[in-house]
């Protein structure tokens, strides 16, 4: 592979250099099965102030490209990647985007963008792509017979590489950083905001570039609303706080809940719920290994949380497992049994609103051919535990 120093620096982010090469994506494009692929990168718009520009993951996984615009047509896995030219007049605006006067190593063909419309109405047979990209490709060239590309790249995505494994590693470990962050800084009187920024400023100084969804600090009642956002309360003793935060690192995802006390003990009641769904996430990651499914996992959450004494089966509302990577709700097809190289959420929870008491544990794990090996394993989540580590790290807590 001959490397060119702009396509090198563009491609890899900062400290994940050594982590995906250029060849990693070329094979994935050879992975895809028969046949005419064809993905757009997503066209940058004016007035992206709030978010910034974000290329389109299926797009990104398949050719490294985090710039906007350009397009990969892979035919029977070879692969041509057509980019624009430059724009003076967006550089003004939003700085000098990759082109295709760069002439960048991408291990494909290289081709002007505006060839893309007559090698399409060349291709012979369907064009297997994603839905929402059908009305773009039908103005480039009409009369196209459309097939669903999704399964394909569902089928590539749900297996993580070697490399991909290490860049998540580094989303988890920042996340991970940020919870324990947050454990020292936690006190009646602080505001749920406050502890969103402690933890958010973590995975920032470290060089993550993104929240991988807006962070979930929920105290008392607000631990009950599960994607809660507003992060504007006044936290108080006696209360739990749920923080459902994660890091995007190179563009990939942590996802990690913990729940913990407000002045870092535990009421005997937040401890037997607390408890409770600790068991039910242990259970749940015994049973995750190669075969299962993710609606036998959440059946293995309810079972286990309906052995409480009060059966809690009913009160956990959502989904106890997803699989994540470049989305934290990764594109994936969850009726497909799990395998070995996959990367799933466990995150049972029991939502009491009555009692203004929310828990969710969220840990990632690797499906392994043994089994699974949990990903965010540093982050302790026994009860006893965080009291003592609160007790011995913590802010002034008044008790
Ligand atoms: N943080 C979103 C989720 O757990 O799915
Ligand atoms: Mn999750
Ligand atoms: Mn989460």
């Amino acid at each position: 592979m001959k490397w060119n120093h702009l396509a090198t620096t563009l491609l890899l982010m900062g400290a994940c250099l050594a982590l995906v090469r250029a060849d990693d994506f070329a094979d994935r494009r050879a992975a895809l099965k028969k046949g005419t692929y064809v993905l757009l990168g997503t066209p940058e718009q004016d007035g992206e102030t709030r978010d910034g520009f974000f290329q389109e993951p299926n797009f990104y996984y398949l050719t490294g490209l985090r710039d906007p615009g350009g397009a990969v047509m892979i035919t029977d896995g070879v692969a041509t990647i057509y980019l624009d030219k430059r724009n003076a007049k967006r550089e003004v605006w939003t700085g000098r985007k990759l082109a295709f006067e760069d002439q960048p190593a991408l291990g494909a063909t290289l081709k002007p963008m505006d060839t893309l419309a007559g090698d399409l109405a060349a291709v012979k047979g369907k064009v297997f792509t994603l839905p929402e990209l059908r009305p773009r490709l039908q103005k480039l060239a009409s009369g196209l017979e459309f097939e669903d590309a999704s399964p394909s790249l569902q089928r590539l995505r749900m297996r993580k590489s070697a490399g991909e494994l290490a860049i998540m590693q580094k989303a988890i470990d920042a996340s991970i950083a940020a919870h324990k962050a947050s454990w020292k800084v936690v006190r009646p009187g602080l505001y749920e905001y406050e502890l969103a920024n402690a933890m958010s400023s973590v995975y920032f100084s470290r060089g993550c570039e993104r929240h991988a969804y807006a962070p979930i600090v929920g105290s008392g009642p607000n631990g009950t609303v599960l994607h809660y956002f507003r992060n504007s309360r006044r936290m108080d003793a006696g209360e739990l706080v749920l923080m459902d935060v994660g890091a995007e690192c190179s563009g990939y995802a942590g996802d990690i809940t913990r729940t913990v006390p407000v002045n870092g003990k535990f009421t005997p009641r937040q401890r037997e719920i607390y408890e409770a769904v600790l068991k039910a996430e242990k259970a749940v990651i015994a049973a995750a290994k190669p075969g299962a499914t993710i609606k036998q996992l959440k059946q293995v959450a309810i079972d286990t949380l309906n052995k409480h004494r009060q059966p809690l089966g009913d009160f956990m509302i959502h989904g106890v497992s997803h699989h994540i990577g470049l989305d934290v709700h990764d594109f994936a097809d969850n009726d497909v049994p799990l395998a070995a190289g996959a990367v799933i959420t466990v995150e049972p929870g029991v939502y009491l609103p009555k009692e203004s008491l929310g828990i969710r544990i969220e840990d990632m794990i690797l499906i392994t051919e043994q089994g699974s090996v949990v990903l965010t394993a540093d982050l302790p989540k026994e009860a006893a535990e965080i009291e003592k580590i609160m007790a011995q790290e913590g802010a002034a807590r008044g008790h």
